[in-house]
């Protein structure tokens, strides 16, 4: 059986998992750490740039030597950036180190909660929505793979997400 301390939030961007890991951080006095944010003080730049002067492939590396040394700071709620679990080290790192909360997502309320969002990279396009869906058909199988849990957040207020894990961990 899996050791159950640390918790680690994955889904799509927009499903509150900033959010809910700052109020599960309050609830179990544990340190809150979301990795996005993480990498921006190790870099001193903004995602966006790392995106621009690195690529996806830069941004990628720098996030999973993020989420290697994290994984490690026992005991810690980590919010995942959305990509995170296209690597399969992210994936193994995730699995291995704490419990692991799938916050599903629908495309429509993806969409609402990152309209007009100038700080994520793949958003920077005509469409999207469409975007947003091609993200999930290939994420989708991933996010539940590594899952210990899943919760609906388009069924639950952010509070009662946090019960809803809580009840799972
Ligand atoms: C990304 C999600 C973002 C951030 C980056 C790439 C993705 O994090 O890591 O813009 O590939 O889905 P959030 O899921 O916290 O928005």
């Amino acid at each position: 059986m899996k050791q159950v301390c640390n918790i680690f939030l994955i889904g799509p961007m927009g499903a509150g998992k900033t959010t809910i890991g700052r109020l599960l951080g309050k609830c179990l006095k544990m340190e809150f750490v979301d990795s996005d944010r993480e990498i921006e003080q190790r870099t001193g730049v903004d995602i966006p740039m790392i995106f621009e002067y690195e690529g996806e492939a830069g941004f990628r590396r720098r996030e999973a030597d993020t989420i290697a040394d994290l994984v490690r700071r026992v005991p810690i709620i980590l919010a995942t950036g959305g990509g995170s679990v296209l690597l399969q080290e992210n994936r193994a790192a995730l699995a291995a180190n704490g419990f692991v909360v799938y916050l599903k997502c629908s495309v429509d309320r993806q969409v609402e909660r990152t309209f007009k969002d100038s700080h994520r990279p793949l958003l920077q396009t005509e469409n999207p929505r469409q975007r947003l869906e091609q993200l999930m058909a290939t994420r989708e199988p991933l996010y539940r793979s590594v899952a210990d849990c899943t919760v609906d957040t388009g069924r639950y207020s952010s509070r009662q997400a946090v019960r809803e894990i809580l009840k799972a961990y």
